[in-house]
């Protein structure tokens, strides 16, 4: 069935792994996750965003998640990535999501406050669950302001008050991590702040908290893309033995999106550079939905630790 993230966190939180977080666009993507989740018995989050919803519609991206609860049997949560207003997650809960985020984390503090009570109470009065978050991502270009990168992380001091006053049921916070295929200046180590994840958890005991911008960006991806025509150069991302430690503590989801299109681009332009002459898609989206596949259960069992948990 379609489920909540309310017993899914409380089992994650407990035993000391992590739930994937993945974005889906399209039926290959749903597909390739969930025949990995399936397969490895694996508790799943998938994850819709604004952008999403725009591009393949509310109801074929509810139905290829309702087909894929079908298909593999899995306790499935449908999750709204990015809130970025009431409505937006009032739609969504109405038609039928089991979990709501929204991020007015660039909003002032009370104004987050504001929106985000706002969204709670109208959730749980439809047994809908709410992410919100503190604190801004790094991006690539707020790291070079080191005066500024203090002020993008979450202040530890905020969250007591953050979610007593707003009821949330779960918190993204940011130490570090960044959205997209960039996360870090090359050259220079990624080193997530732990310690400030440390003070968020000792201040919200027992509170599932949740990290964004957690791809790993294989470069083995990376460099079939540069390989096979494409230019992406200085893609880097989260270290994978930091993504483990973050999942063996109170981080309880792993946002992941980046990595599926690293999989799905670099298998495609590989597969149009060795077939020139093909042209029917199911014959290069066979092994995309298949890479994707491979790279999932590689994430849960190899970073999420969630394999056989649902
Ligand atoms: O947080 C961003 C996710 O990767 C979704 O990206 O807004 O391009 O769908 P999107
Ligand atoms: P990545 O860009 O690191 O995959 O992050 C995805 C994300 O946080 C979606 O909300
Ligand atoms: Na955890
Ligand atoms: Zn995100």
């Amino acid at each position: 069935p379609l489920v909540t993230t309310t017993e899914m966190f409380k089992k994650a939180y407990n035993g000391g792994y992590a739930i994937g977080a993945f974005n889906v666009n399209n039926m290959e993507i749903v597909q390739g996750i969930t025949e990995a989740a399936k397969e490895l018995e694996a508790p799943l989050i998938l994850q819709v965003s604004k952008g999403a919803r725009a591009y393949a519609n509310h109801t074929y991206l509810m139905k290829l998640v309702e087909a894929a609860v079908i298909e593999t049997g899995l306790p499935i949560c449908l999750h709204l990535d990015h809130g970025d207003s009431f409505e937006l997650c009032k739609s969504c809960i109405d038609g039928g999501f089991t979990s709501v985020m929204i991020d007015a984390s660039s909003k002032p503090f009370a104004e987050n406050i504001e929106i985000t009570k706002k969204v709670v109470e109208y959730a749980h009065d439809h047994g809908v669950v709410v992410e919100a978050e503190l604190g801004t991502l790094a991006g690539i270009e707020d790291e070079v302001q080191v005066s500024a990168e203090d002020s993008s992380y979450t202040h530890p001091e905020e969250v007591e008050e953050f979610v007593s006053k707003t009821g949330c049921d779960s918190l993204a916070i940011a130490i570090g991590t960044s959205h997209g295929a960039y996360k870090f200046k090359p050259g220079t180590k990624p080193q997530l702040r732990f310690d400030v994840l440390d003070e968020v958890v000792k201040r919200l005991p027992g509170f599932p908290i949740v990290l964004h911008g957690s791809s790993s960006v294989p470069q083995e991806f990376v460099e079939k893309i540069n390989k096979f025509g494409g230019n992406m150069p200085g893609a880097i991302g989260v270290p994978e033995d930091q993504l483990r430690q973050a999942a063996r503590s109170a981080v309880c989801k792993i946002n992941i999106d980046s990595d599926l299109r690293l999989a799905m681009t670099a298998t495609i332009r590989e597969y149009f550079a060795e077939h020139p002459g093909d042209f029917d898609p199911r014959q290069y989206l066979k092994p995309a939905r298949q890479a994707i596949k491979e790279m999932v259960a590689h994430k849960i069992v190899d970073v999420l630790g969630c394999d056989h948990k649902a």
